[in-house]
């Protein structure tokens, strides 16, 4: 778990702030909920036999004995909050978004922690394989606006319950017959959730299920047209994309298309994004039969991709430097002034030397200092320097507030 300090945090602000700007063009709306829910909500929707409700979640019993956890992902909170304030009743289609910390007790390294962060969106309640392709459109031109260029959207379809169970079927059948490659935990799972044998890193177990049967083969009428649609949809709007139907989610509730946008430039975690189709979740988790589409992106993972192209922190417009007690009584009002219209300026406020108060001026990377002496302040005037040009001038304190708010350098 890991702070989030100054000089970091502005890199965090800009990707917050992009996709408050960019999923508010396409409709979405911010959602706000709990950190912690019934330990139920997860098993229900991420499924029991999941590594993450296995082995993943902080549960703890609160003082009224009540099984509680920590959310480890977003969208089954989100789901619960719809159906509990009933928010289909409000709106036939629901566009949300929600930012902010998830919890998985996984083996931390990088890019993987403990308490991390999602920005995530989900569309409810449109079947329509456009809304697939709008979905996947706004993650793409999120990943474009914010400048993070080295990602593949990968995209598979998982079926529906009508078709996967045959699927299910097929790769069981074919894994029993090579169940001697398999590791351990793949010769485990390969019952209670087949599909993840496919997802195992374990070079042995790759090579076995190198032949084995493909998802999109199994497909029924239904699916398959979806698929096809979303594609197609995908070329019309122009939102490059790669098949790979070998693509396992780590949680249950998704059917028909899903996908990630995966990077090589960080190690073995290559999803920065993830999601997919979830249309038989409200209606497991006790709402109206309504479907859902939607995904998650890792902040960690994008600001670590972000890398050179990080935020740096602000820096201040002005700096005051004072030499003595009227300038300093003086320059505190008039910085106390220019803040309160919006400009960002700074001063020492413990008397240090003029040398020091330079020194603190320089690491801030003021853009400006204003030198107030006691002389000077007696005369109505003070040295303004310019830190790029390295000019100084004398001007007058007279109008200096209205001046320095229009960034004007004023005549001498
Ligand atoms: P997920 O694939 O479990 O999906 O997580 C989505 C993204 O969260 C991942 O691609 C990754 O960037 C980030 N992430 C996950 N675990 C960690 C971790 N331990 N440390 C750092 N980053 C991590 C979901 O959570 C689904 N709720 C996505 C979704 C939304 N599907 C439909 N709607």
């Amino acid at each position: 778990m890991n702070d989030i300090l100054p000089g970091e945090v502005e890199t965090w602000q800009f990707l917050e702030e992009q996709a408050r700007r960019i999923f508010g063009t396409y409709g979405f709306s911010e959602i706000r909920v709990p950190v912690v829910e019934k330990t139920e909500l997860f098993c229900r929707s991420i499924g029991e036999t999941t590594d993450i409700v296995e082995k993943e979640m902080y549960t703890f019993n609160d003082k009224s004995d009540n099984s509680l956890t920590l959310r480890p992902e977003g969208t089954a909170p989100v789901m619960r909050s719809f159906i509990q304030n009933k928010l289909h009743t409000k709106d036939p289609v629901a566009k949300l978004y929600y930012m902010g910390p998830m919890f998985r007790y996984e083996r931390p390294q990088k890019g993987r922690y403990r308490q991390f962060h999602q920005i995530g969106a989900e569309v409810i309640g449109v079947e329509d394989a456009k809304i697939d392709a709008q979905v996947l459109t706004m993650l793409a031109h999120y990943f474009d606006a914010v400048g993070i260029q080295d990602v593949e959207l990968q995209l598979n379809s998982l079926g529906c319950p009508e078709c996967r169970p045959a699927y299910r079927q097929a790769l069981t059948s074919f894994l029993e017959a090579h169940l001697e490659a398999l590791c351990d935990d793949c010769r485990r799972r390969y019952q209670t959730n087949p599909l993840r044998v496919l997802d195992c890193k374990v070079p042995g177990c790759k090579e076995a299920t190198a032949e084995a049967p493909s998802v999109l083969d199994h497909l029924c009428g239904g699916c398959d047209d979806h698929f096809g649609k979303v594609q197609g949809y995908l070329h019309d709007v122009g939102t490059p994309f790669t098949i790979n139907a070998r693509m396992v989610r780590g949680l249950d509730y998704y059917s028909k298309t899903t996908f990630e946008m995966v990077t090589n430039s960080l190690g073995s975690q290559n999803a920065v994004a993830a999601g997919g189709r979830y249309d038989g979740l409200i209606k497991d988790l006790g709402g109206p039969p309504l479907s859902g589409i939607g995904f998650a992106m890792g902040v960690e993972r994008l600001a670590l991709m972000k890398g050179e192209g990080r935020i740096e922190p602000g820096r201040p417009d002005l700096f005051l430097a004072t030499l003595g007690d009227d300038p300093a009584r003086y320059a505190f009002g008039l910085m106390t002034r220019l803040q309160r219209r919006g400009l960002h300026a700074e001063m020492d406020y413990e008397g240090k030397s003029l040398k020091s108060q330079l020194r603190r001026a320089d690491k801030l990377q003021a853009r400006r200092v204003l030198i107030i002496g006691g002389d000077e302040l007696a005369r109505g005037e003070a040295q303004l320097r310019t830190m790029e040009t390295s000019s100084q001038e004398t001007i007058s304190l007279e109008g200096i507030e209205n001046l320095l708010l229009a960034g004007l350098t004023p005549a001498s």
